[in-house]
């Protein structure tokens, strides 16, 4: 059985190297996402969201066909005029694609059920260039790109990702709009709400860490899970280390969102029951200013001493400063 005690002590150490977790020079794009499933000949049900990276920044009300601002900045500088021909365009696609895709299925060997997703949007890179972009998948591969006007059918798509172009390629008005959303509207909007939710976007959030184990792997072996919750932002770095040297085994699950916008993460190691001496947990991340998380994997009793004593000693102080205030400002206390 385990013997983990885990050290509430996340001993602060001093990082000697800042390594990528502060840096976060990378690039950054707003996307449109339009899924549809088609269930038959007459029924598709159709999806809009649309996402700052991996952060979800306005949803789609299929029966007004509104647009839902999820976070306070959502709108950037955009003006009612613009949110409604937005909502006008985005209203005629969910009734056009539908539309022509039914009519062109069997033609385009689309078989029922299926999914198609149309994506749009634009990436500003660290050299300050938005380029846009507009794509569609079939079954999750993209078959078409937009470029300089017009549709072009993927390499991978095959003879069904020409078939599909010719026809898209025919609806000129609506080409000239996605014209005008990828080289104007788009740029300009990533831009503003950069700049309207800066204060959101860049806000540091330090993680919380603990310990656990997971199903034992094998005889004698043991899974060790370092959890990291409640970061902001999402680059973060995360070892299993003995010493100076992170473990080779160590694995990482995905970043998860919570509720609330920060992240989630585990990260894994399968060790040699025995071999569990001197492992840690180190967790680097931008808020918490180069002082690493360190969590140590305790066997030996004195760390329930350590324990009892990191609890103890700030409760008596905190006791007797209670005790201190409550003679000095009886009228604050008298409250309680
Ligand atoms: C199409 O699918 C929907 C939802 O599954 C179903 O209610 C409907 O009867 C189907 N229609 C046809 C023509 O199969
Ligand atoms: C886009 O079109 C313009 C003229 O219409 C042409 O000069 C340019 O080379 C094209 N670019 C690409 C990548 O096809
Ligand atoms: C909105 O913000 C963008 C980017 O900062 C800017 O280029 C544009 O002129 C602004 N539009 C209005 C109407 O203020």
């Amino acid at each position: 059985m385990l013997f983990l005690q885990i050290s509430l002590l996340a001993v602060l150490l001093a990082a000697g190297d800042n390594e990528d977790a502060t840096a976060s020079q990378e690039e950054i794009s707003f996307k449109m996402i339009q899924s549809s499933s088609f269930y038959n000949r007459s029924w598709v049900k159709i999806q809009n969201s649309a996402w700052l990276d991996d952060l979800q920044t306005h949803g789609w009300d299929t029966n007004s066909g509104r647009i839902i601002f999820l976070r306070p900045w959502s709108k950037g500088n955009l003006s009612k005029k613009e949110i409604k021909d937005l909502e006008e365009f985005f209203h005629g696609f969910c009734i056009l694609m539908p539309q022509v895709t039914h009519r062109h299925a069997s033609q385009w060997k689309f078989k029922y059920p299926f999914e198609v997703q149309v994506t749009l949007g634009c990436e500003l890179d660290p050299g300050g260039a938005i380029v846009g972009f507009h794509r569609l998948a079939y079954q999750g591969s993209d078959i078409l790109h937009f470029q300089n006007n017009s549709w072009l059918p993927t390499a991978k798509g095959g003879t069904r990702a020409q078939d599909v172009s010719r026809v898209f390629n025919q609806y000129h008005a609506s080409k000239e709009t996605v014209q005008i959303l990828l080289t104007d509207t788009c740029p300009r909007f990533l831009l503003s709400i950069l700049h309207a939710g800066k204060a959101d976007l860049q806000r540091q959030v330090k993680p919380e860490a603990w310990l656990s184990t997971g199903p034992n792997p094998g005889p004698d072996r043991q899974m060790l899970v370092c959890h990291v919750s409640g970061f902001h932002p999402k680059p973060i770095w995360v070892k299993w280390m003995r010493g100076e040297q992170v473990q080779q085994g160590t694995q990482q699950s995905g970043i998860l969102p919570n509720a609330d916008g920060t992240w989630y993460l585990q990260v894994f190691l399968d060790v040699e029951a025995t071999e569990t001496s001197g492992l840690y947990c180190r967790v680097r991340h931008s808020s918490l200013g180069g002082q690493d998380i360190l969590l140590y994997l305790e066997h030996h009793q004195g760390s329930v001493g350590l324990i009892i004593l990191a609890v103890m000693v700030p409760l008596v102080l905190l006791t007797a400063l209670a005790f201190w205030l409550r003679k000095r400002c009886p009228a604050y206390f008298s409250l309680f």
